[in-house]
């Protein structure tokens, strides 16, 4: 029989996310409130944080954006967080990733507020999604699973492969995984050799940044491909996998653009909904 690949519309999950939050804040007696970091002239930063800021303002969200030049000093940040971290309207604190050598990731995103840490990236709560307890998830990772969700496919006793083994997207997602109870794989730069674990994969999750990484030859049929990759080939935006020929094994397979991309923006305004939610003195 020949097989029928379903394709993950992530835009449209989103879409339908962003709605329902658009309405759940336009019954809110508060607004939840964000404030986005951006610093220095990356042109990728600049292209997410527009995305981030544009849905922002669409499900309305007060927004508050704070740019500054690649030689900030890292302390003007800190006072900035600190600042952040005690107004009220505030409830959610973004600073876009990377940042420039001079200052320590670590540093910045440990100052953040834990409860208005909506990229999920304070060791608080890396560590409450380590022990099964998620508070404020990762935004990619989030929408990763959010997507996974949609297949209706168990993942209880799964086999899956996280490729790529960053704070931001593999190991998050590994965990949320692990949690779900998959058995979960996680291979980085050093692996020897990625097809012997791709190809018994049931759900492979690329987030590498190579076009072309994930051949059909190293993916068994009825898999579910989830690609968080973003490149730039010419003019097109392409992920890293082998869409056009993976995509006639696969079951399920996200495109790039309008899979993941759009469910991380859509997951970040909804940790800043959770965020106000939970935060200090809220009431309904
Ligand atoms: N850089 C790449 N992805 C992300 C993300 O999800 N959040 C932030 N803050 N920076 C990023």
């Amino acid at each position: 029989m020949e097989n029928v690949t379903k394709i993950l519309n992530g835009s449209g999950i989103a879409q339908d996310i962003r709605m329902e939050l658009r309405a759940k804040i336009a019954d809110s007696r508060t607004k939840p409130g964000l404030a986005v970091i951006l610093v220095g002239h990356d042109p990728a930063s600049r292209m997410y944080i527009d995305f981030k800021k544009q849905a922002s303002q669409e499900v309305g969200l007060y927004l508050e954006t704070y740019e500054f030049e690649e030689d900030v000093k890292q302390k003007t940040l800190v006072k900035l967080i600190d600042k952040l971290n005690k107004n009220r309207k505030i409830h959610g604190i973004l600073v876009q990733l990377p940042l420039p050598e001079h200052i320590e990731d670590i540093d910045i995103l440990q100052r953040i507020d834990p409860a208005k840490d909506v990229d999920g990236f304070h060791p608080t709560n890396v560590g409450l999604l380590a022990v099964g307890y998620p508070a404020l998830t990762p935004a990619t990772p989030k929408g990763i699973m959010r997507l996974i969700a949609s297949t209706g496919v168990d993942l209880r006793g799964k086999d899956a492969v996280v490729i790529g083994a960053s704070n931001i997207v593999g190991k998050p997602t590994a965990q949320l995984l692990l949690n779900e109870r998959a058995t979960v794989t996680i291979a980085n730069s050093l692996t020897r050799d990625l097809r012997v674990h791709t190809r018994k994969a049931d759900v492979i999750v690329v987030a590498v940044g190579k076009p072309n990484l994930i051949t059909a030859d190293m993916v068994k049929e009825g898999v579910i491909v989830i690609d968080a990759g973003i490149n730039k080939v010419g003019d097109r935006v392409v992920g890293d996998v082998d869409y056009e020929n993976v995509s006639k094994l696969a079951a399920f397979i996200t495109p790039v653009p309008g899979g993941v991309g759009p469910m991380t923006v859509a997951m970040l305004l909804e940790n800043t909904w959770e965020a106000m939610r939970h935060s200090k003195g809220h009431q309904e």
